[in-house]
């Protein structure tokens, strides 16, 4: 059955209590904390604070209910309460901060994912951004200044930081390539100014750390914590700064054992095949290394296991489902908790061979196709998250 559009609003509305039927990316009115909100990052603040379901992705799921079956929209609701990160993927998109600080309530920890660096992505193609190579100035004037500025105007509300995803292990991994020998600079200088810029009292801060099949593997785990520790220090150590954020639109499995990957002939250099070893043996590395090393790990769309063909597939994988709920109940002492970053039926990327950010990994035979450009809703996609979702909705 389909639901015509004001009758799906209508359900959206009273299913998931807002946004309204008319203007469905309203934020909602909260009460921010009565006075300042200072974050101890020597403790788990997860433990305290849950996750903030953001008036953004609600309101990407309140449009995508309108073209769904009674029993998946209402399904759909349930997944937009589920907390999950705010992506700022442009100097624009800042403009998405405010609205979702201003209605995250005392209880509740706004999510924000910090992803503009020049020469982004620099070993893949797909979410190339906005800032080229050399435009360090930019990123730093108009984007992080501009980040710490709003974040200084909401003294009263806690918030999660995760800085640059797939930036700092690309310069471990791919340096080879020219564009990440290009990049590196940037990110080292950019990543460094955000932490010390973002260092505020209501913020933790995390930096992005790959996953177990990347920088798990035997020979890049020392250089990896040297490179993110690297990071840390050049920001001045910065007392907000808590550690690791692992499996970043990822599909690894929390604490499958054997591996997903244990069969494969090369798998005796890893002997991170979950993201729990990873967290545990990269955190041990991290310490070496000298830095805070506890760890929070995406599992927004990691609830099926055995879809890929090999590891370092990343984009749209096929047959995927929505995974573990956030969670600050790991049931391990490094990861603080289980959260949702990637917005699941955000696309990671365009199948369209011709666009300027195809990345062959979209053409994969285990990549969902036809796919819309990186951070595009993908109806088709979100619809089988929920349906193979585990815990099932
Ligand atoms: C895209 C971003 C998007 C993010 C979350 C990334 O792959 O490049 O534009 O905000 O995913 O969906």
């Amino acid at each position: 059955m389909k639901l015509t559009q004001s009758a799906a609003l209508a359900f959206a509305a009273t299913a998931v209590a807002a946004p309204s039927a008319t203007t469905p990316l309203k934020p909602r009115q909260a009460s921010a904390c009565a006075s300042a909100v200072s974050l101890d990052a020597k403790t788990n603040v997860w433990k305290k604070y849950k996750l903030h379901a953001n008036y953004h992705y609600r309101g990407e799921i309140a449009a995508a209910i309108t073209s769904m079956s009674a029993d998946l929209a209402a399904k759909a609701a349930k997944v937009a309460e589920i907390g999950t990160f705010v992506w700022l993927d442009t100097i624009q998109n800042i403009e998405r901060l405010e609205p979702a600080l201003a209605e995250t309530p005392c209880e509740e920890i706004l999510g924000v994912v910090v992803y503009d660096l020049p020469g982004r992505d620099c070993a893949a193609k797909a979410s190339n951004g906005e800032l080229k190579v050399g435009e360090i100035a930019k990123y730093k004037g108009e984007y992080i200044d501009k980040i710490a500025s709003i974040i200084k105007a909401h003294p009263n509300t806690a918030i999660a930081l995760l800085i640059e995803p797939d930036s700092l292990p690309n310069l471990v991994t791919n340096i080879d390539l020219q564009t990440c020998k290009d990049s590196a600079s940037g990110y080292r200088d950019g990543v460094a100014y955000a932490l010390k810029q973002l260092n505020l009292p209501n913020v933790v801060q995390y930096i992005d750390a790959g996953h177990g099949g990347w920088l798990g593997w035997e020979a890049n785990l020392k250089p990896g914590a040297e490179e993110l520790a690297k990071a840390y220090k050049a920001a001045g150590s910065p007392s907000q700064f808590r550690g690791i954020a692992t499996n970043v639109a990822g599909w690894n499995q929390w604490d499958l054992s054997p591996g997903e990957f244990s069969t494969t002939s090369d798998a005796k250099y890893n002997k991170c095949q979950n993201e729990k070893t990873y967290v545990t043996t990269f955190g041990a590395a991290l310490k070496t290394a000298g830095m805070p090393n506890h760890a929070i790990v995406d599992t927004a769309r990691n609830g099926k296991s055995g879809l890929r063909k090999e590891w370092g597939n990343w984009c749209n994988v096929k047959g995927a489902g929505f995974g573990i709920r956030p969670s600050a109940e790991t049931g391990t002492e490094l990861a603080d908790a289980f959260v949702w970053v990637k917005p699941g039926g955000e696309s990671d990327g365009t199948s369209d061979s011709s666009a300027v950010r195809y990345d062959s990994f979209c053409g994969k035979e285990d990549a969902y196709q036809p796919s819309p450009e990186a951070g595009q809703w993908h109806q088709a996609f979100f619809e089988d998250l929920i349906t193979n979702a585990k815990p099932a909705f």
